[in-house]
């Protein structure tokens, strides 16, 4: 598992340049599914067939980044975000472009550090004028963080644990699924961190009956946490109630809850107060889908030290694979439709 971790977490993906990372996702399923195939957006699928209920199992592989937007005469790059990056954790950090080109994040005499934006800062990838810095970096290139992982006891720290930690689990998952006669779509979507985009279209596709959105959430467990939080590391995978993007269909959540009690697998409830999923656009796909989220609990994310702890890991792995095996009562979870 740590393996996978270390590969997927150190892959190269902000938001519409995921290809690396679904090359890398492709070749770790494709043995284990009936057919495995990508779509416009990027969006990797990978299908198990049955006749049973039609489950989409959404986790996303892009990352938060940086994109050059213009290249001054001495060769230094101007940047903005893709997704949600602060100044503040940037500066400072090496990024990483596609090609392997890197670069040291710095910024221009300030008076006052608050007023840190991303006019104010540059990258400088050693170039001397524009005209070398444009034979390795063009406009609209994108970079992310320079992170390797590193392992801290039952943890692991690394950038792009959002939302590769994700893409583990499910891989994982679709690696042990034994007997389930429903019929898996697990998609690695693309463009969540810019507005869940991959999953509307992927659900728009699948039409699925029931869906499941794997992702990381916030933990309330560190000094003077950005809110306060019922989730704390390594307590167990966090079954979503509600966050900015999804109320969780209530039944689903209750399902989970349900199956996790079941067998033994320690799970938290999860209210985030900031933040979205992919389950915010599947849900509102068509004429409406269930949709609920199993979160794995994160410290820093955003940063390139996101922590997960990998006991939680396992646990999400159990709680996942336990619902895809088992029968999906679709007159329990929407009693409108049985009729
Ligand atoms: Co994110
Ligand atoms: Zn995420």
């Amino acid at each position: 598992m740590i393996d996978l971790i270390k590969k997927l977490s150190e892959a190269f993906g902000p938001a519409g340049r995921e290809e690396e990372t679904a090359r890398l996702i492709r070749r770790e399923v494709e043995q284990y599914v009936d057919e495995t195939f990508t779509d416009v957006l990027g969006n990797l699928y990978a299908v198990r067939k049955g006749a049973g209920a039609k489950i989409m199992v959404a986790a996303h592989m892009d990352e938060i980044g940086v994109i050059v937007t213009f290249i001054e005469e001495k060769g230094f790059l101007r940047f903005s975000n893709v997704g949600g990056v602060s100044p503040f954790v940037l500066l400072g950090q090496r990024v990483v472009f596609a090609d392997g080109t890197t670069g040291t994040v710095a910024m221009e005499k300030l008076d006052d550090i608050k007023k840190l934006a991303f006019d104010k800062m540059y990258i400088d990838i050693g170039a001397s004028s524009r005209e070398e810095a444009s034979t390795r970096v063009k406009v609209g290139d994108m970079a992310v963080y320079q992170s390797q992982v590193s392992e801290a006891g039952n943890r692991i720290i690394g950038k792009a644990m959002d939302d590769r930690a994700g893409c583990v689990i499910l891989i994982k998952a679709l690696q042990e699924l034994k007997n389930t006669n429903n019929t898996v779509y697990a998609v690695f979507t693309t463009q969540e961190e810019v507005g869940l985009r991959g999953a509307r279209t992927a659900s728009y596709r699948i039409d699925p009956d029931v869906a499941l959105a794997l992702d990381v959430t916030l933990v309330g467990d560190t000094p003077e946490p950005l809110y306060p939080m019922d989730v704390t590391l390594g307590r167990g995978p966090a079954i979503k109630v509600k966050d900015t993007s999804v109320i969780c269909h209530p039944r689903l959540k209750g399902a989970l809850v349900e199956l996790a009690e079941k067998n033994n697998i320690p799970y938290q409830l999860e209210v985030l107060v900031a933040g979205g999923t992919d389950a915010g656009s599947i849900h509102l796909s068509r004429e409406g889908v269930p949709s609920g989220v199993i979160s794995v609990p994160c410290r820093h994310i955003h940063t390139p030290g996101e922590m997960i702890d990998l006991l939680d890991l396992e646990n999400a792995v159990r709680l996942l694979v336990a619902f895809l095996e088992e029968p999906v009562d679709l007159e329990k979870i929407f009693p409108c439709q049985a009729g």
